[in-house]
């Protein structure tokens, strides 16, 4: 039997620090009841809230939100070398990384302190340093609201992009993630490509030398210095996408920008920080009505008192000025409902 409570507050439950009533609020904590859920009814989707640390929420949420606890890990070598494991969606992300890089396995040790939970990861494909869910990621176990059944996906088919997947297109509202399978290494394979990975463990003489732990280290140490802690300054991470443009609209910023930074993303495309447009349009550091963007990294926006409504004006004045200044759209990576 599943237990709904009514008039549930979330503001525990959600990394931006809102205040937060939903209609109504079940924890289950074992799959065997997710079938006890009624039928999803398409007009009126359940909300399935993991860590609550890519959404914004309103101050009356008239929804019925579901919250997924179980986090058992379960391990398989399916090599000397290789493991499978599953890990249940309800385990925090960060502390899946930290268990996997005790055991010296590799393969998601640049995705350290990504908040959330695991069943959160697959939906918008998180990313890190160089390294993406996608590259270690073969299994999605998810729920289907809407018909009820236990269905299982490859890899292949959560159709992976950008920040982006099957659960935020076909599978929208639909899919209740969990269960997620991956697949890592005891085989050394550090990944140091981004810039100050590689200045952060360059104190170990061989690359050979390195393990786990310490690509994991070095992760933690960036990312502390320039992402607040959501337990000090209520914030989502990344805000919004970094926008992806054709190679000739960057010939032509380049003719005004020259040092505009870029990453290659296929032979015709490339993508642009968005933390860059934001500090070259003087918003880096900027705070209207209590809601600011932080000072050491623009692309989080941070709480600092503000309400929902600020928030939303917030967003929307720094989507217009950049688009005015560049010409460029930038798309939120989290949710405002
Ligand atoms: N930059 C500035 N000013 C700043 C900060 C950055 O101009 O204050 C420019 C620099 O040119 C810098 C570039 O932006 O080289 C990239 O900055 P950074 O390495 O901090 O990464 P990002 O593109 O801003 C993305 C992800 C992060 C991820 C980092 C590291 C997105 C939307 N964000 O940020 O993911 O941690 O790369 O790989 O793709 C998240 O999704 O919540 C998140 C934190």
């Amino acid at each position: 039997m599943i237990h709904w409570i009514e008039n549930f507050a979330l503001d525990q439950k959600n990394t931006f620090g809102f205040s937060s009533n939903a209609a109504r609020y079940v924890e289950i904590s074992d799959e065997i009841q997710l079938k006890d859920l009624p039928l999803q009814n398409p007009s009126r989707p359940f909300l399935v809230l993991g860590g609550g640390s890519n959404m914004i929420l309103p101050a009356v949420l008239d929804k019925s939100v579901i919250s997924f606890t179980k986090s058992e890990i379960q391990i398989e070598e399916t090599s000397p070398s290789e493991v499978n494991i599953k890990v249940f969606a309800g385990c925090k992300w960060h502390e899946l990384v930290k268990w996997s890089v005790e055991k010296a396995l590799w393969g998601i040790e640049n995705l350290a302190l990504i908040p959330g939970l695991v069943g959160a990861a697959p939906v918008q494909n998180i990313g890190a340093y160089g390294v993406e869910l996608k590259d270690v990621l073969t299994k999605v176990h998810y729920f289907d609201l809407e018909r009820r059944e236990y269905c299982m996906i490859d890899q292949e088919e959560c159709q992976f992009g950008y920040r982006d997947s099957i659960f935020k297109n076909k599978l929208k509202n639909k899919g209740l993630i969990y269960a997620i399978e991956l697949r890592l290494s005891y085989k050394s394979n550090p990944k140091l490509e981004y810039g100050r990975l590689k200045e952060e463990t360059t104190f170990f003489e061989k690359e050979e030398a390195l393990k786990p732990i310490d690509v994991f280290k070095a992760v933690c140490k960036i990312r502390n210095d320039k992402l607040p802690s959501p337990e000090e300054i209520g914030n989502c991470g990344s805000f919004f996408k970094n926008p992806i443009i054709t190679t000739d609209k960057l010939q032509r910023l380049k003719k005004q920008y020259p040092d505009i930074p870029y990453y290659t993303y296929s032979e015709e495309l490339v993508k642009i920080p968005t933390a860059w447009l934001l500090e070259e349009a003087g918003l880096k550091g900027i705070s209207i009505k209590g809601i600011g963007t932080y000072h050491k990294q623009p692309l989080v926006i941070v709480n600092q008192g503000g309400s929902y409504l600020d928030l939303v004006e917030f967003v929307s004045y720094i989507q217009t000025t950049i688009f005015s200044k560049f010409a460029i759209s930038i798309e939120k990576e989290v949710n405002i409902f």
